[in-house]
């Protein structure tokens, strides 16, 4: 049905669209996001290159057609190597009249990836608690709820732009947002019933 494809360090040459592209997939789409900016090619191909690329605890994957159209991305991040444990990230279907199902299928695809080839143990992910749509889609997948984290809005001066971030032990200032955090359940796991190649 579509393709996986890490995003690697020669994306500019691999797919010179997607600082573009992503840029305007993340201005449409806020809640993928803990920052308020404005995102433009030059930012996220920093992002690319600085806090996905060089992370070795983050790996991220365009989602496309069998012909390479893209239509949306998906990784997986804070991977834990002694734990074997990661979080699913950067859940997005920039195209909104991509095939149904697509992002599901994906889902599971890399989540039988990340269990049957990475060896991973636990996979949770973090979710804006007001982001009903994503968590339907998350429980669909077999994800259950664990708990909630307060979240609070900081100001960065220098770049004059609003974050936010989680709230530390005993905050107790105003709360606008949550992080909804949720684990893969084994009973509740929806069985990959696509066969898939590496
Ligand atoms: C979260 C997100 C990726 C889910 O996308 P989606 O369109 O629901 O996902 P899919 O492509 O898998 O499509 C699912 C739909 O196809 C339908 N569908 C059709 N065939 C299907 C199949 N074989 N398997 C699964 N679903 C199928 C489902 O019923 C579902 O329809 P519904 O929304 O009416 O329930 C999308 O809403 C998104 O990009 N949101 C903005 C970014 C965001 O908030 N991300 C989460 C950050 S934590």
């Amino acid at each position: 049905m579509g393709l996986l494809t890490p995003i690697v360090k020669e994306f500019r040459q691999m797919m010179p669209y997607l600082g573009e592209l992503l840029s305007v997939w993340r201005n449409e789409n806020p809640t993928i996001s803990t920052g308020t900016f404005v995102a433009s090619k030059e930012r996220t191909e920093k992002w690319l290159d600085e806090l996905v690329i060089d992370r070795d605890d983050r790996l991220l994957f365009m989602v496309t057609s069998l012909e390479s159209e893209p239509y949306g991305h998906i990784g997986f991040s804070n991977f834990d190597y002694s734990e074997l444990s990661g979080e699913i990230d950067s859940v997005l279907k920039g195209v909104k009249d991509a095939p149904k199902g697509i992002m599901n299928f994906a889902s599971q695809t890399l989540i039988a990836w990340g269990q049957e080839v990475v060896r991973m143990k636990e996979i949770t992910l973090s979710v804006y608690s007001d982001n009903e749509s994503a968590i339907k889609f998350y429980e669909k997948l077999g994800f259950i709820k664990t708990h909630e984290v307060p979240l609070m809005k900081i100001f960065i001066e220098e770049k004059n732009e609003e974050k936010y971030e989680v709230a530390p032990e005993g905050y107790d200032g105003p709360v606008e947002k949550k992080y909804l955090y949720m684990k893969l359940d084994k009973e509740k796991e929806k069985k990959n019933e696509l066969s898939y190649t590496l």
